[in-house]
């Protein structure tokens, strides 16, 4: 269903640039007769703007402290300026040129139209559902559900009638879970339009063992292959391209934040939660191949960049960052499901 409407939708958002690309490489290819072929001069037709680099500069973004530095610093208006944080995809000419844009309510909502979104891993991933449903559904409903969601290490689930999209979030803390969670899928041939997942923290915590997080995450990738469409399933109605039942899974992993050591709330985690740690950990996810960078299917919400570009002042616990990096994280995912779904075509 979204597969679709996300095909469609591209056409209400992205800029001129892109749609004349498109344009141009429709009215290329009207005698080839798969899509694969249109696949490629599509691929070969890109050059006003790289849709690649766009996607390595998704996470391009800057944040901004303005109100926590003027000049009235009591504390009351410092907690209530602080939920003014702001943040911009940078100036620079590369980032630029990919247009960017920060989706309104109604856009997003017209782009989740009528889909399933499935969400899941551990604190990180709720927080990253409460950005979205912030984004859909504002910020005052979402008040009256985010006790609901806050439960703790619970599932949650919400019917957004208005668009007729389905949101999940499972509590997944390990990879096992997700792993559990993707054979679900796969013995039901059911398959969300928009698959969001990642764990580690709670791993490093309770395990700490990089080697077996590493296993678990190539156990975890050979699955999402499997329910990565293959060329062969790319439908042709024989009158033309039926581009509509193609299905389009897009799928994210959401990275760890940033930790700041010396800011986390126990002696247990500051032990166990280490910068070598860390990085022993986001080794093992690039060396699983799971992700796009390294030839894997899923694409980085790199959570670490955000975080460590919004610093230290963003976290009260080293861990959980403020709601401005969550919400960043949507917009790069928004916009990078915009570029997918150009590259589809
Ligand atoms: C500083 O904030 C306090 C409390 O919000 C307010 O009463 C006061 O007028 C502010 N002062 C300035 C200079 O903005
Ligand atoms: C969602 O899509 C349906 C069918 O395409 C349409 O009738 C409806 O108006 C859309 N709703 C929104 C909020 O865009
Ligand atoms: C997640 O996986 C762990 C370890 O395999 C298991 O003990 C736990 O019950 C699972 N949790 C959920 C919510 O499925
Ligand atoms: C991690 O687990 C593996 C077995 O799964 C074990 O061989 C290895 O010693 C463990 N590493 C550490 C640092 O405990």
């Amino acid at each position: 269903m979204a597969g679709w409407h996300l095909s469609r939708n591209k056409m209400l958002f992205f800029s001129c640039a892109l749609f004349i690309t498109l344009a141009v490489c429709v009215h290329l290819t009207p005698y080839f007769p798969s899509v694969s072929s249109m696949l490629s001069s599509s691929s070969s037709s890109s050059s006003m703007v790289n849709l690649d680099s766009c996607i390595s500069l998704l996470h391009q973004v800057a944040f901004n402290f303005q109100e926590l530095n003027n000049e009235n610093c009591s504390v009351e208006n410092t907690v209530r300026s602080s939920s003014d944080k702001s943040w911009k995809w940078i100036e620079s000419e590369p980032v630029v040129q990919c247009d960017f844009q920060k989706l309104s309510k109604s856009h997003a909502s017209d782009l989740f139209n009528g889909s399933w979104v499935v969400v899941a891993g551990d604190s990180q991933a709720r927080l990253f559902v409460v950005s979205l449903l912030e984004l859909l559904l504002g910020e005052s409903e979402m008040e009256m559900i985010r006790g609901d969601l806050f439960k703790r290490h619970s599932d949650y689930n919400i019917l957004i009638d208005e668009i007729g999209m389905k949101l999940d979030f499972i509590w997944a803390p390990y990879v096992s879970n997700l792993t559990d969670l993707v054979l679900g899928f796969e013995e039901k041939k059911s398959y969300p339009d928009v698959f969001v997942i990642g764990t580690g923290l709670w791993d490093m915590l309770h395990i700490n063992n990089a080697t077996d997080y590493g296993v678990s995450l190539k156990l975890l990738r050979d699955l999402v292959v499997l329910l990565l469409p293959v060329p062969s399933d790319f439908v042709n109605d024989g009158a033309g391209m039926n581009l509509v039942s193609v299905r389009s899974p897009n799928f994210f992993w959401l990275g760890m934040p940033k930790l700041i050591n010396s800011m986390l709330n126990t002696d247990e985690k500051r032990k166990k939660m280490t910068d070598v740690m860390w990085q022993a950990y986001t080794d093992e996810l690039y060396s699983s191949k799971l992700l796009q960078q390294s030839g894997g299917p899923l694409l980085l919400l790199d959570i670490h960049a955000l975080s460590n570009n919004c610093g230290a002042h963003c976290t009260t616990d080293g861990m959980h960052y403020h709601g401005v990096v969550y919400e960043a994280a949507v917009h790069v995912m928004l916009n990078g499901l915009l570029i997918k779904s150009n590259q589809k075509l």
